[in-house]
């Protein structure tokens, strides 16, 4: 409903409920708002934006809009309020501004003091008792500069809701606190930047920014506060106002060499989205604001996570492998040399004797032009990417059930459910921003949260119910309660009626899993189970959560086609607050699988044997295309060590310690005849290359990045290429141009224009559509219009209706013996990415996790006499490694976990060959070993400043109400200022 009513004499038409401040900012009334900012809600802290409604004096920011209500913003009361509020903030803040870093035109304390035009203090500056903590090694707090509006607090504690941080309101000397008042390093503090992202001023600053963003900032410390001290000096006889004109100046020439472009996050599947500040190769610091998926959240790898960009180990020239050794050689002979081996060995063994691999790093322009080489001009669909080693088991669940492989809406629709469920995932460490909004959720609007995984991790301690079935088992509870709900007449029978095809033969297979079979099977309770299946019929909308704890078994695809069936029965698709999210690991696995980069599918997954499709591609590209599945991932392994498969082509992808089994993989990779691979870094599976060409990161290229949610983003290029390197995109046309192809695209933009053209899933998706910030979640109709909540009027099927899909009892491979008989669990961490060739290249990343470890239980620890610190050898049927023990109840009995991201000891050593019978997905987490427990102690491998040993402080959010019981607050009276100077 519109309403109407009156600001400063003008009429003014909104929505009702809107918060007034909103309308204020919209409508460009000039109100101070300090501790305001939209995506935190009001706080009330500053008092800064107090205006007289009716006549009296109120926040603004607390006040809802009503119609006919009367706003002064401007009135000699309200004006007199909002200077004593500021006058109160100055005496927390040192106006320094010309040497101060976080003068770019955006500091709300600068700002707000031009808009008041204040030119003295009333209330002289105070400093607090405290010290500068840096402990954190990303951002410091300056306690003296903080005005204690408490944005971080609520960022903190209700936007990450990490809930670290708080303000010691009843002190003498109120500030912010870590854990209630421990130094940063030492805290819980998850590095995930929200709180340096809101502080309005430099209280809170990256150290990236230090000394670095302003002209004079950087001058050593005595003569920085020489110059400050200069500053106050004058201030009393010229004014703020003349000091600000200095400041602005000096803003004013920052802007001509910080650079503020805008990309999207290299590493997890959330797809966060931000501006990156340069100043030339510098990264001044990662600003996220208006992300569709993200605003103002990042994790502390896409807020800090940056290093490896400008890492002296970056390739700089192509090498050509001489026996043992490589040497430089120039792009030109380099592409020769590839693009001969190619031809020969096509001409000799015929174009399948050579295989691709593409990138779910890189963009999806790289992917398709990947998918077109191997098949427009090789000849061959052997081609396929790393979603083979997590996310294909949950694609072809959606298949199979609801026909689109994506998730079902956007993480907006999750925040809307009555009842998260998550399986099988640590979102909070592989997912982070995902995992903020249903902690907020959970936390804020009373969203049920149930969680079955084996590890007990930060989502498992936040669940209103969490347990824990035996490894390998999730699909014989999934199925057990789908049938209790069945047998108890508790499905919703008219959402099957209309929508769902096949329930009576999948019911019928659903006649092994009893209540009290799957009880024993999983090592859970029949009561446990009843409970879950009644929270899922009770909730007001269920959306189920998932990822490599399902997807990374041999019946990977089988426990997500269980997922979506239970969906089903629930009525649980075709509205928010509904659905099957199958959170993807990578930036860009979502965007490689729907470009093309598949064995069996072109573009948005059209069929290789569909001659209709090939017919459409093979008139566009020319050529004509081979209609036969080709060899993925695990099967070109297998087709090497069966000398089928002679040379392969491999970009943005570590396979050498990804790939279960590494000594398999190992093996293969060396004796292929001729291989090729693409990366920013030597990395292991450089090792076996014959050709290495230097790629280039995402902040050194243009191009488009599909998320977990099926969001299509544009990132722009940061930088030029580092010295030697090129995008994919480029590598990829000059290879096959050097194979005669003929290729000419001058912008991933004319890639995109042909994917387009090609793709009717894609169809309207141009690079103007997705300018900046804008996104499109697919399918994109021709007309631009796309599907953030998919099936809302049908299924992808002909007759509009999903498919119940039977699934049969399956139990793990390799379950633990009497040999090997400790389970081997492992995955993502919060602070590395994947194997770590990143995150391993950043200081502060490596300092806050240096080393790899083991989690060990205490039980098992008891057990076995061994402690944090303890180095143990990890025995598999396939390999061993060496590792330090990290004794931890986040896991039980005789589990084991260990991250994946150490080079140095690669999980993969110990995994097998056995995969999902269905993608080839390695059944990664069906692992058993022994453990030998080694005479060496160290120190505990996780350093005590690993926010995992911090203690949370929880509380609602800034608990404003706190400091107005103090003695010594009352609300700004509003009393005119004889002296004041017009306002701005
Ligand atoms: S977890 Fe740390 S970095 Fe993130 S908002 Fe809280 S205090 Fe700030
Ligand atoms: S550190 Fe926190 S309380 Fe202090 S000014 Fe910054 S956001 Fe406000
Ligand atoms: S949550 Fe994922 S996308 Fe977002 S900043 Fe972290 S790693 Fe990047
Ligand atoms: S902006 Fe309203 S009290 Fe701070």
């Amino acid at each position: 409903m519109m309403i109407k009513f009156i600001v400063d004499a003008q009429e003014v038409e909104t929505k009702a409920d809107e918060l007034l401040i909103d309308l204020l900012l919209r409508h460009e009334f000039k109100i101070p708002c300090v501790c305001y900012h939209h995506q935190l809600g009001p706080i009330q802290t500053c008092d800064t934006c107090i205006v007289e409604v009716n006549g009296q004096l109120g926040r603004a920011c607390a006040t809802k809009v009503s119609s006919g209500m009367q706003v002064q913003t401007k009135s000699a009361r309200a004006d007199a309020a909002q200077r004593e509020a500021f006058d109160r903030l100055l005496k927390d803040h040192m106006l320094y501004c010309t040497v101060c870093d976080n003068n770019n035109g955006n500091c709300t304390m600068h700002n707000t003091t031009k808009m008041l035009a204040v030119d003295h203090q009333r209330i002289p500056f105070t400093q607090k008792p405290y010290e500068v903590d840096a402990t954190n090694p990303f951002y410091r707090y300056d306690p003296d500069q903080c005005v204690l509006c408490g944005r971080c607090v609520e960022a903190c504690q209700n936007v990450e809701v990490n809930e670290t941080l708080s303000i010691n309101w009843e002190d003498p000397h109120p500030r912010v606190l870590w854990d209630g008042g421990k130094p940063i390093g030492e805290s819980s503090c998850v590095s995930c930047g929200h709180c340096v992202t809101v502080c309005p001023c430099n209280a809170l600053m990256e150290k990236s920014m230090l000394g670095e963003a302003g002209y004079m900032s950087g001058l050593p410390k005595p003569a920085l506060n020489g110059m400050i001290d200069i500053i106050k000096g004058i201030e009393p006889d010229m004014g703020y106002r003349s000091i600000l004109k200095v400041s602005e100046a000096e803003s004013a020439m920052r802007e001509s060499r910080t650079r503020k472009t805008k990309t999207v996050c290299t590493y997890c599947g959330v797809g966060c989205s931000f501006d990156v500040w340069t100043r030339d190769r510098h990264i001044l610091k990662i600003e996220p604001e208006e992300g569709p998926t993200n605003g103002i959240s990042t994790c502390v790898k896409g807020k800090f996570g940056w290093d490896f960009v400008n890492s002296s180990d970056r390739l700089t020239s192509p090498l050509i492998r001489e026996g043992d050794q490589f040497r430089q050689a120039s792009w030109e002979e380099a592409l020769t040399l590839v693009a001969q081996q190619f031809t020969e060995i096509k001409a000799k063994n015929g174009p399948d004797a050579l295989a691709f691999i593409s990138s779910s790093k890189c963009t999806n322009e790289e992917s398709y032009l990947m998918q077109k080489l191997a098949r427009a001009v090789i000849g061959t669909n052997n081609m396929d990417n790393c979603s083979r080693y997590c996310q294909a088991p949950a694609t072809e669940g959606l298949f199979r059930t609801v026909g689109y492989g994506g998730d079902s809406g956007s993480i907006r629709d999750i925040e809307n459910a009555g009842l998260v469920l998550i399986i099988g995932s640590n979102t909070a460490e592989a997912h982070p921003v995902a995992a903020t909004r249903i902690k907020q959720a959970h936390k804020l609007r009373g969203q049920k949260l149930v969680v079955a995984d084996l590890r007990k991790h930060e989502m498992a301690e936040r669940a209103d119910l969490f347990f824990q079935p035996k490894s390998g088992t999730d699909l014989t509870w999934l199925c057990a309660i789908t049938r209790y709900i069945l047998d108890n007449g508790l499905e919703k029978t008219e959402f099957l009626d209309q929508w769902v095809n096949g329930l009576d033969e999948y019911y019928k297979s659903l006649e092994p899993f009893t209540l009290e079979f799957a009880a024993k099977t999983c090592g859970l309770t029949v009561e446990l189970l009843k409970q879950v299946a009644r929270m899922i019929v009770e909730a007001n909308g269920v959306c189920i959560l998932w990822a490599m704890g399902i997807t990374q078994h041999s019946m990977g695809s089988d426990s997500s086609t269980a997922i979506s069936n239970l969906l089903l029965v629930t009525g649980n698709y075709m509205r928010t607050g509904t659905g099957a999210y199958p959170l993807r690991g990578h930036n860009n696995v979502q965007g490689a699988g729907d470009h093309g980069a598949h064995p069996e599918n072109l573009t948005g997954y059209q069929k290789v044997h569909d001659p209709e499709v090939r017919a459409r591609f093979e008139a566009a590209w020319k050529v004509s295309l081979p209609s036969t599945k080709g060899l993925d991932n695990f099967q070109m392994i297998e087709a090497i060590h069966a000398s089928k498969l002679k040379a392969m082509y491999l970009f943005g992808e570590e396979i050498a310690l990804v790939d279960g089994n590494s000594n398999n993989v190992d093996s293969a990779l060396a004796k292929l005849e001729f291989f090729v691979v693409q990366d920013v870094f030597f990395s292991k599976t450089c090792q076996f290359a014959n050709v290495i060409f230097p790629a280039s990161p995402s902040l050194e290229k243009e191009g488009t990045f599909t998320n977990t949610e099926r969001r299509i983003q544009r990132l722009y290029q940061v930088f030029e290429p580092s010295e030697g390197s090129r995008p994919d995109w480029r590598i990829i046309q000059g290879l096959a141009n050097h194979l005669g192809a003929k290729w000419n695209y001058q912008h991933p933009s004319e890639i995109y224009q042909e994917i387009a053209s090609l793709t009717p899933l894609f169809a309207g998706v141009t690079y103007e559509r997705l300018e900046g910030y804008k996104s499109l979640q697919w399918p994109v109709a021709a007309d631009g219009t796309d599907e953030p909540l998919l099936y809302v009027k049908r299924f992808p099927f002909p007759d509009g209706k999903a498919r119940l899909y039977p699934v049969a009892m399956s139990i793990p491979a390799e379950p633990a013996n009497q040999e090997f008989d400790l389970h081997f669990n492992n995955g993502c961490m919060l602070e590395h990415f994947h194997e770590g060739n990143m995150t391993w290249r950043a200081p502060g990343i490596r300092e806050k996790v240096p080393h790899a470890f083991l989690e060990v239980s205490p039980e098992l620890a008891a057990e076995r006499g061994l402690q944090s610190g303890t180095w143990v050898q990890l025995i598999s049927p396939y390999g061993k490694l060496r590792v330090r023990a990290l004794v931890t109840d986040r896991v039980r009995g005789k589990e084991l976990y260990m991250p994946m991201n150490s080079a140095e000891g690669p999980v993969n050593l110990l995994t097998g060959s056995h995969t999902d019978s269905v993608t080839h997905t390695p059944a990664y987490k069906e692992s058993s070993v022994r453990m030998v427990v080694l005479p060496e102690v160290g120190e505990s491998p996780l350093p005590k400043t690993n926010s995992r040993f911090g203690h949370r402080t929880p509380q609602s959010g800034v608990e404003v109400e706190r400091k107005w019981k103090r003695a010594d607050y009352e609300m700004p009276k509003g009393e005119p200022v004889q002296d004041a100077a017009k306002r701005n």
